[in-house]
């Protein structure tokens, strides 16, 4: 046996299905959920947007979480290896997903250094009452050529450290410890926004459909969430899946996560809305509604500092676990295709994740002028990622499952070799595997694109 073959024979995997679940969930709950899910709503359409998001979720989201942890369990390898043991000539298909995990990471990890920063700011007090003066604290910080970069350092070390030490040790310890804690945050304090006076006009805002705004832009929008918000289409879903064990329930995993992701992003808006409109403040959209609206919401706020602490550290374990899933995907294509050792992948990636995002952190300031496409570097990578690789990424995928690999592997996959019980199999793999899912993506990017 040569030294590759029995490397790959001890592979590393999750020790148990809970293990499986935080990892996954972990993943999937990040800043998608608590920082962009809720604006996305507020600016399209309150309950409109959410209908159209549940029902993009029901069909396409576990659609495609399901082909993803099947497809990586099958193979027992991470993106690359995964396409080129089902067929030789699709392993380009594993790369759209390293190359959009590598971009996404290189901003992520920047605004999860913002986030670390805002821990201690909330500690100390923000005081300031007036978004205006929360407005010049955010910018003056984002556009500073050197403290972004610090604690985007701190953040990827965090997710570097995580992953190199490894499945069982480093990802399932951190998720099974951070994913609970996040849990009771999070209820605290969508209870602490309830009992504030006038929260039920945030839960109008939030829920109350405004059918004016709706339109092919929210469908997108609401298409480009769920991907990003399950994590689909890159393979962070896949390696995972294929550090599950043979004997899980699939079906099952693959419809708790979903579920866990839509309930914190749901929750996300209860703790955010009622806050902002019971001082009466606007909810402004995009990175302003956490980083400029909230900090005056808990300057406001009685305990404030407490909450604002919170709630910030909530958002900075979200992010770590997510963070890890968008690294471990190019640590685990470093160690099955080309032999390196985790520790070397963990750091030599993280380390040119780190100097690329310093590249992004930097044109939110210094090099704001310089602009690719009319956007800067920063908006670049997240709009290349979310709209063109994620969703061609995961479309493919679809296909490739469905009529590649074909539905009666899947099914053979998903089902243990016939043993488990899956009542929607056939129906899940060929109708909407094979059809819906992709067909759905394809015409909302379309749509999306102005192509129509
Ligand atoms: N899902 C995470 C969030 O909501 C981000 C994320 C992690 C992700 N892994 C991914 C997004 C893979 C797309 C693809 O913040």
């Amino acid at each position: 046996m040569s030294q590759k073959q029995e490397m790959l024979k001890e592979r590393e995997g999750f020790a148990s299905r809970i293990g499986f679940i935080f990892a996954a969930a972990g993943s999937a709950i990040g800043l998608g959920n608590i920082w962009r899910f809720p604006w996305l709503v507020g600016a399209y359409g309150g309950a409109a947007f959410l209908a159209m998001y549940l029902i993009i979720v029901a069909l396409v989201g576990i659609t495609m979480f399901m082909g993803e942890v099947a497809l990586g369990r099958y193979a027992q390898r991470s993106n690359v290896g995964a396409f080129k043991k089902v067929n030789k000539s699709f392993s380009w298909l594993g790369s759209i997903g390293l190359i959009a995990g590598f971009m996404i990471l290189s901003f992520y990890s920047v605004v999860g250094g913002w986030v670390i920063y805002y821990c201690f700011r909330a500690v100390i007090g923000f005081n300031m009452t007036d978004p205006t003066l929360t407005e010049q604290l955010f910018v003056g910080f984002i556009s500073n050529p050197l403290s972004p970069l610090f604690f985007h350092a701190l953040f990827m070390a965090l997710t570097i450290w995580i992953c190199y030490n490894g499945v069982k040790d480093g990802i399932e310890k951190y998720s099974n410890i951070m994913m609970p804690a996040l849990f009771v945050i999070i209820l605290i304090l969508a209870v602490r926004s309830l009992m504030l006076p006038n929260a039920i006009e945030g839960i109008k805002f939030y829920l109350v459909p405004d059918i004016s705004k709706f339109s092919a832009e929210a469908a997108l929008a609401a298409l480009g969430q769920v991907f990003f918000s399950l994590s689909l289409g890159m393979g962070s879903i896949l390696t995972y899946g294929s550090y599950l064990s043979k004997k899980e329930n699939i079906p099952n995993v693959s419809l708790i996560v979903p579920l866990m992701d839509t309930t914190i992003a749901f929750i996300a808006g209860i703790v955010i809305f009622p806050a902002v409109f019971s001082y009466g403040f606007e909810p402004s959209s995009g990175a302003g509604l956490t980083f400029v609206t909230l900090p005056a919401v808990f300057s406001e706020m009685p305990l404030g500092q407490l909450f604002g602490a919170a709630f910030f550290f909530l958002l900075f374990l979200a992010a770590l676990t997510s963070a890890i899933s968008l690294l471990e995907p190019l640590i685990a294509y470093m160690i099955e295709e080309h032999g390196w050792s985790r520790e070397k992948a963990a750091l030599i990636i993280g380390g040119i994740i780190f100097i690329v995002g310093c590249f992004a952190s930097l044109s939110m300031g210094p090099l704001s002028g310089f602009k690719i496409g009319g956007l800067v570097f920063f908006d670049q990578l997240d709009w290349v990622s979310n709209n063109l690789l994620l969703p061609i990424g995961g479309m493919l995928t679809a296909l490739f499952i469905s009529w590649i690999w074909g539905t009666k592997n899947v099914l053979n996959e998903v089902t243990n070799e016939g043993i488990l019980d899956f009542g929607l199999g056939k129906f899940w793999a060929n109708v909407m595997l094979k059809f819906i899912a992709p067909a759905l993506v394809f015409i909302v990017f379309l749509t999306g694109l102005n192509i129509f």
